[in-house]
């Protein structure tokens, strides 16, 4: 049975400017289990990314509880949130945040150096995690040299090349167009399946939301409500060959939102998420995942 990876218990953040008081959050309650792929959705303002920054530990709560991996994060220090944040979590952020004078590689392996890892296993693994997002070919690549899209794989791979239990991530396809914010939902989504990971994302986007196991709608720091995708709705088959067909919930409701099937079928190939035995074999002997659990 999954368990909860996340608990959040009457959570309340109010910030106070003057005479004036803002409830960022105003009695939030909810859990994530492990492995669960939970979208955060709400306009602006609604308290999404303080809602996520409270989740990292980046923010105390005015009020309530946070439990993660069993262990209180309102109740850490700083530096207790850096030791516990390099253990468990990773980030995928809006503005990719990729070191400019870096190359992709050199950027991908920078989470591994505060890990204390030896610069030859950390080049290796960042390449591996370079490939599995479809970006062998551009580990020499510096961000300016590389789309949106592309950049914004990079700063997925450096998320995700920690092994992290938890991901969190704050509009991460919000500076991309439909497509390849599809394209990279679509990945993100894939690896962490692959890796039973728990992805938290935040969006404005009720589209992109549908792709998500739980959603919880979040509206003037309250949940409105929480929606359970889970049989109703699965976008990468659990063997990885294909990319569902079917739009997931809630498309018919975004107008704007193009579903092409062919668009993701090549997106998919475009990933090279398939790879070759070789490159997949490389990949489990550095990642340490058995073959009978990956995803060919
Ligand atoms: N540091 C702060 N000081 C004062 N008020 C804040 C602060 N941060 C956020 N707020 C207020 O809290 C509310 C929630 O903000 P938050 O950034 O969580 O919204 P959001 O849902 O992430 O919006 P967006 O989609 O625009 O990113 C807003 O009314 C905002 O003005
Ligand atoms: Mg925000």
């Amino acid at each position: 049975m999954a368990r909860p990876v996340i608990r959040v218990k009457d959570l309340y953040k109010i910030y106070r400017i003057g005479e004036n008081k803002v409830r960022a959050l105003n009695g939030v309650d909810f859990n994530i289990e492990k492995g669960e792929f939970c979208c955060i959705v709400g306009t602006s303002g609604s308290g999404k990314s303080t809602l996520l920054n409270m989740l990292a530990g980046l923010e105390k709560p005015t009020k309530g509880e946070i439990v993660i991996a069993g262990e209180h994060i309102e109740k850490k220090s700083e530096s207790q949130l850096v030791v516990f944040r390099q253990a468990h979590v990773g980030f995928i952020f809006q503005s990719y945040n990729l070191l400019p004078n870096m190359t992709a590689l050199e950027n991908v392996a920078l989470p591994l150096t505060f890990q204390g890892v030896d610069k030859k296993t950390r080049l290796k693994r960042a390449a591996a995690m370079l490939k599995m997002v479809g970006l062998a070919k551009y580990i020499k690549h510096k961000p300016g040299q590389m789309s949106g899209g592309q950049q914004q794989r990079v700063g997925i791979a450096r998320a995700l090349v920690v092994n992290p239990e938890i991901i969190f991530a704050d509009e991460p396809t919000g500076n991309l167009d439909s497509n390849t914010s599809l394209e990279v939902m679509q990945l993100i989504q894939k690896i962490v399946r692959k890796r039973n990971q728990t992805l938290v994302m935040v969006t404005h986007d009720n589209y992109l939301a549908g792709f998500g196991d739980k959603v919880i709608h979040i509206r003037d720091g309250k949940i409105l409500k929480i929606d359970d995708n889970r049989g109703h709705h699965q976008a990468v088959d659990p063997d990885g060959q294909n990319i569902e067909k079917e739009p997931p919930d809630g498309v018919e409701q975004n107008a704007e939102a193009v579903w092409q099937p062919e668009n993701a079928t090549q997106g998919a190939a475009d990933m090279q998420m398939q790879g070759t035995i070789e490159e997949q074999a490389a990949v489990q002997a550095l990642e340490g995942i058995p073959a009978e659990e990956t995803v060919s």
